[in-house]
């Protein structure tokens, strides 16, 4: 008797290969071209426009029918070549990490768990709390602390300024709202936008945000700040959360983080660190004092995908206070109760920490990564990078048809290339193509901010595969294009 006679969908509902060794074979396919991948990261052009056909075939029609294993790998092989770029080390756009090879024995392993991190008693749940601990040691977070680790710094920002929230409207505002509570907060006109993005997502509202202007070094100015909470308060509105930078995402400035958490103390306020990338320079000892402070914030939102070279995606949120981090999200229905010391055990679980209750296994890659790397590399490669930005702002001075925007206070830099005549429209026009030209050549991928009002050519570093070098590289190659359009 076959399986099929005893149940007619025997056959039909497996998903899992007919053939094993032929999955072996398609699989060591693709992980042959991934370390390839890995291993050649550093040649060849930084990033590939996906051809017209490529994008073709994402316009098929919803499968209905399976397709063979070889015609899927293949598929997937070709357009492994199409990504953003980022793992090339003149990749200089944006704020991206380079990853790294160690995360695919992680997320191999991660993928065949399957595992849901919501909750439940397994050990995913551990990976992260063991992840989660070590991130207070590095920030000197008391143990009551809580963390989660989500998406990534734009998520972090949603947590954390959710449960500012519900601190100051002593957690009434998560069944009705704030009503007619005038909270206010303060951020940099540096900030990042996922401060204001919070804002309007937890109903405060992006006008609710205020924005302090900041010194000519990028620092939030602190006699401004305190002014404005002065004028909020006279005018009836109730301040309740600062957040302070470590690493604008223009230049790379860091707020002055000890004053800002006296300011928030004397103030009581909320004080939260947006440290996407620059919180992680806290692994060098060099960078380290700038980050003073940082240890005081209630809560600090960074990433393991920009700095420390984690795969995408994964980001970190820290609250000082565990408990009104649990209490601004915990709400269990019948269903997913806490139950006994099996399956369901395992308290606390990270659902009640955030929005998500299915999360994948995130937790292994970052714990692999720290593991086989370990803060001190990890520092070396931060502080290397910020000798490639200064020796990058100096060639810059140094070069007559170049201009720097901002000074280089740690791995960004701002300019422009110049010429005789040129109104600011015109060096806009110019510089904006200069960086669509570089792109499409393949050499080097910078992007483009805004300086002062000014149009700028953003060089950001954090690619532990970058070589001196490899600014000198772009700078040539800019100036050569520049030649090519006049
Ligand atoms: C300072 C800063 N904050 C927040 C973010 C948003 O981080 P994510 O893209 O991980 O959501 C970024 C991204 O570059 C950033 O540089």
């Amino acid at each position: 008797m076959t399986d099929s006679d005893l149940d007619p969908h025997a056959a039909l509902g497996d998903l899992d290969p007919q053939d094993w060794d032929a999955y072996s074979q398609a699989l060591n396919r693709v992980l042959d071209s991934a370390i390839k991948k890995f291993q050649t990261a550093s040649d060849g052009r930084v990033w590939t426009p996906t051809p017209d056909t490529l994008k073709a075939g994402f316009q098929s029609a919803l499968p209905t029918d399976s397709l063979d294993l070889e015609a899927l790998t293949q598929q997937i092989l070709d357009l492994m070549p199409y990504g953003v770029g980022n793992t090339h080390p003149r990749f200089f756009g944006w704020v991206h990490g380079a990853g790294a090879p160690g995360n695919l024995l992680a997320e191999i392993a991660a993928s065949a768990m399957n595992a849901n991190c919501g909750g439940r008693d397994h050990v995913g749940i551990y990976v992260e709390r063991q992840v989660i601990d070590w991130c207070r040691t590095l920030f000197d977070f008391p143990a009551t602390a809580s963390g989660l680790l989500i998406s990534g710094t734009s998520m972090a920002t949603i947590i954390a300024t959710k449960t500012a929230r519900d601190v100051a409207l002593d957690f009434a505002s998560r069944q009705h709202g704030v009503r007619e509570a005038r909270l206010v907060g303060y951020t940099s006109d540096q900030a990042h936008a996922c401060l204001a993005r919070a804002f309007d997502m937890i109903g405060l509202g992006t006008d609710a945000l205020h924005k302090i202007a900041c010194d000519a070094e990028g620092r939030m100015d602190l006699d401004a700040l305190r002014q404005q909470i002065a004028q909020d308060r006279a005018d009836g509105a109730h301040p309740f959360f600062l957040a302070g930078t470590a690493g604008t995402v223009n230049t790379g400035a860091i707020d002055d983080l000890s004053a800002l958490a006296e300011i928030a103390r004397d103030e009581a306020l909320w004080f939260h660190v947006d440290g996407a990338f620059g919180a992680c320079a806290i692994t060098s000892p060099d960078i380290a004092p700038r980050l003073n402070g940082i240890s005081q914030a209630d809560s600090l939102a960074f990433d393991f995908h920009k700095w420390m070279h984690v795969n995408y995606d994964a980001g970190c949120v820290l609250i000082r206070d565990g408990e009104a981090h649990r209490k601004a999200f915990a709400s269990r229905p019948d269903y997913l109760a806490a139950d006994g010391t099996a399956l369901a055990g395992g308290e606390p679980w990270p659902v009640d920490y955030g929005p998500e209750l299915s999360r994948g296994f995130r937790a292994l890659k970052v714990w692999a990564h720290l593991k086989e790397h370990g803060t001190e590399k990890i520092g070396r490669a931060i502080v290397a990078n910020c000798d490639q930005a200064a020796h990058l702002g100096r060639l810059v001075e140094a070069h007559s048809a170049f201009e720097l925007l901002a000074p280089v206070g740690l791995n960004i830099c701002c300019f422009r290339y110049t010429a005789p005549g040129l109104s600011e429209q015109d060096l806009e026009a110019l510089n904006s193509k200069l960086i669509e030209q570089i792109q499409l050549s393949g050499i080097a991928a910078p992007s483009s901010t805004r300086i002062d009002g000014r149009f700028a050519i953003r060089v950001n570093i954090t690619n532990h595969r970058t070589k001196f070098e490899d600014v000198e590289i772009l700078l040539e190659a800019l100036e050569r294009l520049a030649g090519d359009l006049d």
